[in-house]
């Protein structure tokens, strides 16, 4: 294993796919299919090319090469982290074994589910951005759009070798569908909700990626733990391209706000609408419904799954190693909260049923981060309003609050008080409606649309002004 790509070959790799004939033969023959799935559902908008990053080498530095490319000619490939031959399994029943380069029979089905949840989302968030380009706002903009697209294509290359590899005929059925399934589709639509709906403005791509990619992070991360080595290596390095999809979320939110909080003070109002700006209130009803959303992706608060798939060595905790306690949590309990005779309690549970909870935990602290960062904004420009997490409870659909009718903060409803209330919590028709008609795309170098301000710098040391992209 080198942490170097070979770039010669037909799918660059770092896997010595050369090596296996027929894994390479098989995986030729899905790449066709690949790049079919790319010319019909990846980006829309016509480019000639766009500045890109490209993995060169898995190693801790230089990692990315950047230049112009043509979307179709990006270079997908199969880039796993360098491989530890010390690595024991850090939990469960199995801790402290060499970690497996083989699939045990035992838990072929379960890896192979849980890398199939994860594959199919990596190509539904391309879906449902595909027609992002033609509002960008900026060129940085949509550069940072097709990186994240083309990112996500080789996510879902990352998990089709997997399946390739390792899983036999079944892995490469699962493969094929995993391109058979669309976002929204209503006949084969993608397996977890927050992947069909639709992502159908600039705002919705900035909180998707923060709080949706930022899933992605947490579970990824639990899979970088597991003791199916290729497994955990893979996530190792999708984390890395991970990180940047968070920063486009962050700082993307970061831009509307200090655009907003800019407006605010220059006209001393609230409604920025006539000034061409997008509203706090909106903004927030934005963060309702994406933080809602993808608090769903965490599945129920307890389950006996997942605390299989952990006392197997599948999948662990958030930085498993870093926690102080015996990783094998058969004696520890955790409080978890749920709707009991009309009230929101903490219950008891045994923890190691409570994983999902923990893993929740750990994410919904992440995201305080960001509010604490865009609260930092308003303050700054002396704006006295702020954005505010909505109480976990609210909007759910998934776990202990399905079902259940809370306030953002934290109130138990009746169904019929919280359908009164709803459009002063989540995006309406006629907000989207405003978002969507300040959706104009902006393709000159160095200019940005009215409801965002420019980035603080540009990519890879290049300024603002840069040609990021080279429209056809
Ligand atoms: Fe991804
Ligand atoms: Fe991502």
């Amino acid at each position: 294993m080198s942490t170097s790509v070979d770039y010669t070959e037909r799918i660059p790799n770092n896997v010595d796919l050369s090596g296996d004939r027929r894994l390479q033969r098989a995986l030729e023959s899905w790449q066709p299919k690949f790049l079919r799935w790319w010319g019909e559902m990846g980006p829309a908008l016509p480019t000639r090319d766009v500045y890109l990053r490209t993995a060169v080498s898995v190693g801790r530095e230089g990692w990315a090469h950047f230049g112009h490319v043509p979307l179709p000619e990006y270079r997908w490939g199969i880039f796993l982290a360098e491989r530890d031959p010390d690595r024991r399994i850090a939990f469960g029943e199995h801790k402290g074994e060499p970690v497996w380069q083989q699939v045990p029979g035992e838990y072929r089905a379960d890896l192979q589910r849980l890398i199939v949840v994860q594959g199919d989302t990596e190509p539904a968030s391309v879906e449902q951005q595909r027609h992002l380009g033609m509002t960008a706002p900026s060129l940085y903009d949509l550069r940072n759009l097709f990186q994240v697209n083309v990112e996500e294509g080789r996510h879902l290359w990352a998990m089709v070798y997997l399946l390739h590899a390792y899983f036999g005929r079944t892995g490469r059925e699962e493969a094929e569908a995993l391109l058979r399934r669309n976002s929204g589709s209503d006949d084969s639509p993608r397996i977890l909700g927050a992947f069909n709906e639709e992502t159908p403005d600039w705002l919705a791509f900035y909180m998707f990626t923060y709080f949706t990619d930022r899933d992605g992070k947490y579970q990824l991360g639990t899979l970088k733990e597991s003791a199916f080595d290729p497994l955990s290596r893979t996530c190792a390095f999708m984390l890395k391209e991970e990180a940047h999809h968070m920063f486009v979320g962050t700082t993307g939110v970061d831009r509307v706000v200090e655009r907003t909080a800019q407006l605010m003070r220059e006209h001393d109002t609230d409604d920025v609408r006539p000034y061409g700006g997008i509203p706090l209130e909106i903004v927030q009803k934005y963060v309702n419904f994406h933080y809602s959303v993808s608090l769903d992706l965490f599945g129920s608060e307890t389950s006996t799954n997942v605390a299989n798939y952990f006392t197997g060595g599948l999948k662990g905790r958030w930085q498993e190693e870093r926690r102080k306690d015996d990783h094998l949590l058969t004696e520890d309990v955790a409080a978890v909260a749920q709707v009991r005779d009309g009230r929101v309690v903490e219950v008891e549970t045994p923890a190691l049923v409570a994983l999902n909870h923990d893993l929740r935990c750990e994410y919904v602290a992440d995201c305080q981060s960001g509010m604490n960062r865009w609260n930092r904004i308003l303050e700054n420009a002396g704006v006295d309003l702020r954005l505010r997490l909505p109480h976990v409870g609210f909007n759910r659909h998934v776990g202990a609050f399905a079902g259940h009718h809370l306030s953002p903060d934290g109130r138990l409803m009746s169904a019929e008080d919280w359908a009164a209330r709803r459009d002063d919590w989540l995006p309406t028709e006629e907000d989207k409606a405003y978002v969507r008609s300040l959706m104009r795309p902006v393709y000159e170098p160095g200019k940005i649309a009215s409801w965002v301000a420019p980035p603080r710098s540009g990519i890879n040391g290049q300024p603002f002004e840069y040609e990021y992209v080279h429209l056809s």
